[in-house]
């Protein structure tokens, strides 16, 4: 099958592709680093939940409820599944990475986490990924420290060893891939490091398992998160997995329904894994909705994902380099790099630029974006940043370069 082909085609599954929107321009759709479009698939499967199978689960007996407990169920299997774990006990669904990572420093945080204690992470971490540790390493007396990168966003992975040396590290947490330098980070390095130490690992997979084939079994962290609405599902819904022993040690991060065996008047016992973790209603419909969008990203194949978004990458940064006053942040290693281009051009702000470029019809994401940390290490206070998904094309960057090209007379440059 022709990658040309298939993307026309998957094209057209996405009803919003076919959008004009500023001065009538079709829609550019850049910023698949925040969150994806959805395929009909999804909406579809979002729609059909409430029109024909909608009820709450785990609780009554009649036939809708079983309709919806057998689908919400049979998506953690599917989840399960497409991250290559064994377990269904191990998945627990959440809103999003930022609430499994909380759920992490509250739960096992607190557990484990002492006075002296050091976590460590990256200086290009999400601020979901940062600011979870700094409420925990200020409740708790331990130290928030950092691994450096060098001028291209590769970690320097010496600081990790010297830090380790220190027997204080308890906890390491780091992007799979980040969501402004596309830098993929070496995680089997560092996990195999960590693992040697006795350490525990994290890792914040909201940029990679949307674009890569990823093993979690393999990896052989501890605790690894993602999020629904960056891999075509619906926002709302995101997945914690962790060891089963770890869960099993850990408290519960909320209390309420479903999260319990038995509520007495002053003492509660735990339900089993992974409802300990999931109390209340959780996001059903949308659960569901993700279920279709796992089943897209399968019938392409993560292989033909990641392909295709090496191409475009490659491509783009062809482009945008002989664009003269841009400067472009990240290695340019493709192996080493997914679909997020970050750049600054000459002195023209990066809200300004979005704003002219977006007259085109071109989206693409202007600010720190939530990586206040990496923005100070780079010495600027925002970047522009164009990121690609598996519906992106050629044309589009072309329509992304020449409207740089009209920003920089616009600008008188
Ligand atoms: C690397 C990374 N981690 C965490 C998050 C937070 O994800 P969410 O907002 O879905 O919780 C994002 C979102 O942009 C991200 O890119």
């Amino acid at each position: 099958m022709q990658t040309t082909f298939s993307v026309e085609h998957i094209r057209k599954d996405f009803p919003i592709l076919q959008r004009r929107v500023r001065n009538d321009r079709p829609l550019v759709y850049l910023d698949n680093a925040a969150t994806t479009q959805k395929p009909v698939q999804v909406i579809n499967a979002i729609s059909d939940f409430y029109t024909n199978h909608n009820s709450n689960i785990h609780r009554a007996v009649y036939a809708l409820a079983e309709e919806a407990t057998e689908a919400f169920e049979e998506v953690r299997d599917k989840v399960a599944r497409f991250i290559g774990i064994k377990d269904r006990q191990e998945i627990v669904f959440v809103r999003g990475t930022t609430e499994a990572i909380n759920l992490v420093a509250y739960a096992w945080g607190r557990q484990n986490i002492a006075s002296g204690d050091i976590i460590m992470t990256t200086e290009y971490e999400h601020h979901s990924n940062i600011v979870p540790w700094q409420l925990l390493a200020k409740e708790r007396g331990a130290r928030l420290e950092y691994i450096g990168m060098d001028d291209q966003g590769t970690l320097i992975l010496d600081h990790l060893d010297r830090y380790l040396q220190t027997g204080r590290v308890k906890l390491v947490t780091v992007s799979h891939m980040s969501n402004v330098l596309g830098t993929i980070t070496d995680v089997d390095t560092i996990i195999k490091k960590c693992k040697n130490a006795g350490v525990r690992v994290l890792i914040d997979g909201a940029q990679s398992v949307p674009h890569m084939k990823v093993n979690v079994q393999e990896l052989g962290c501890d605790f690894f998160a993602f999020s629904a609405h960056k891999m075509l599902g619906p926002t709302g819904v995101g997945v914690l997995w962790a060891k089963k022993e770890l869960l099993e040690a850990m408290a519960p991060f909320h209390g309420g329904g479903d999260m319990i065996r038995e509520v007495h008047k002053y003492e509660t016992t735990w339900n089993d894994l992974p409802y300990k973790f999931e109390a209340g209603t959780p996001n059903i419909a949308d659960v569901i909705g993700f279920s279709a969008a796992i089943d897209y990203l399968e019938k392409i194949g993560m292989d033909f994902v990641r392909k295709h978004e090496i191409e475009l990458t490659k491509y783009a940064l062809e482009k945008l380099s002989s664009i003269k006053g841009l400067k472009i942040y990240g290695t340019p290693d493709l192996s080493r790099r997914g679909g997020v281009i970050s750049f600054n051009f000459a002195d023209i702000h990066p809200h300004d630029l979005a704003t002219i470029i977006d007259e085109d019809g071109v989206a693409i994401r202007s600010g720190h974006h939530c990586a206040q940390v990496l923005m100070e290490r780079l010495d600027v206070a925002a970047t522009s940043r164009a990121s690609f998904y598996i519906y992106n094309t050629k044309d589009e960057i072309d329509v992304l370069v020449s409207s740089l090209n009209r920003a920089a007379r616009v600008f008188k440059l």
